[in-house]
């Protein structure tokens, strides 16, 4: 898989990928990130990216130019099959978006500023908008490095055991049941015992009693989504 992240602050999406899970899954060739820094495309003297508002207002708009530039640039070397704007309002974020994501070959996410960026280029390359949750952030650098863990994760043979991503909280719409290490005992707080019994099957079952019990407390709304299906 390939990711193309276009932004002005390419430093702000950095350093998630250069330590574990996702610098290993780059070192194994299960992934390649590319940052692309939108200044390098403008035409402008001082490589400014944004320009006054049509219609005043206070603020400055991202431009087209730019972005057409590198976006007409990257599609002409690969196709892509999804172009993603990071957006308040996009479609939140969910674990489904992120299986989906992952099924694909080549995606080119698009870091900008919500209230600040030309909607032709949403209208005319956006493929996908996509929210992290109900609030604002100062930009969509963070959002996109957010995603592309989501994604990158879930590729065959980044995680090592293959399962765990199966295993996460959402996966089933379930959040995921508690989990013990040694010691078994510290200072008077125990690790359930039925953990330790070796009989794989009552474990089991108790996950899943585990996962229900907390899902019901915590986010019944999952357990809906369930039954609708
Ligand atoms: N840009 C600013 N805030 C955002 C959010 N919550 N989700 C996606 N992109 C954003």
């Amino acid at each position: 898989m390939r990711i193309d992240i276009i932004t002005v602050l390419p430093e702000l999406v950095e350093s998630p990928f250069s330590a574990s899970i996702l610098k290993r899954a780059q070192e194994k060739g299960l992934v390649e990130i590319h940052l692309h820094n939108l200044r390098d495309y403008s035409e402008k003297k001082f490589k400014q990216v944004d320009d006054y508002a049509y219609g005043g207002g206070a603020g400055m708009v991202m431009s087209i130019v730019p972005f057409s530039k590198c976006i007409e640039q990257l599609k002409s070397e690969r196709s892509y099959d999804e172009i993603i704007f990071m957006t308040p309002d996009g479609v939140r974020l969910n674990q489904q978006i992120a299986n989906n994501l992952s099924l694909k070959g080549n995606i080119m996410i698009l870091a900008g500023h919500y209230k600040g960026i030309d909607q032709r280029i949403r209208d005319h390359y956006v493929t996908l908008e996509i929210s992290i949750g109900d609030y604002v952030l100062s930009g969509g650098e963070l959002p996109a490095a957010v995603l592309s863990d989501a994604i990158i994760r879930l590729l065959p043979g980044v995680l090592n055991d293959e399962t765990s991503a199966l295993s996460d909280s959402f996966q089933d719409n379930l959040l995921a049941p508690p989990v013990y290490t040694r010691p078994a005992d510290f200072k008077g707080l125990k690790v359930p015992e039925i953990l330790r019994s070796g009989d794989d099957k009552k474990i089991e079952e108790w996950r899943h009693e585990q996962a229900m019990e907390r899902t019901l407390a915590r986010r019944p709304d999952l357990l809906k989504n369930n039954s609708s299906e």
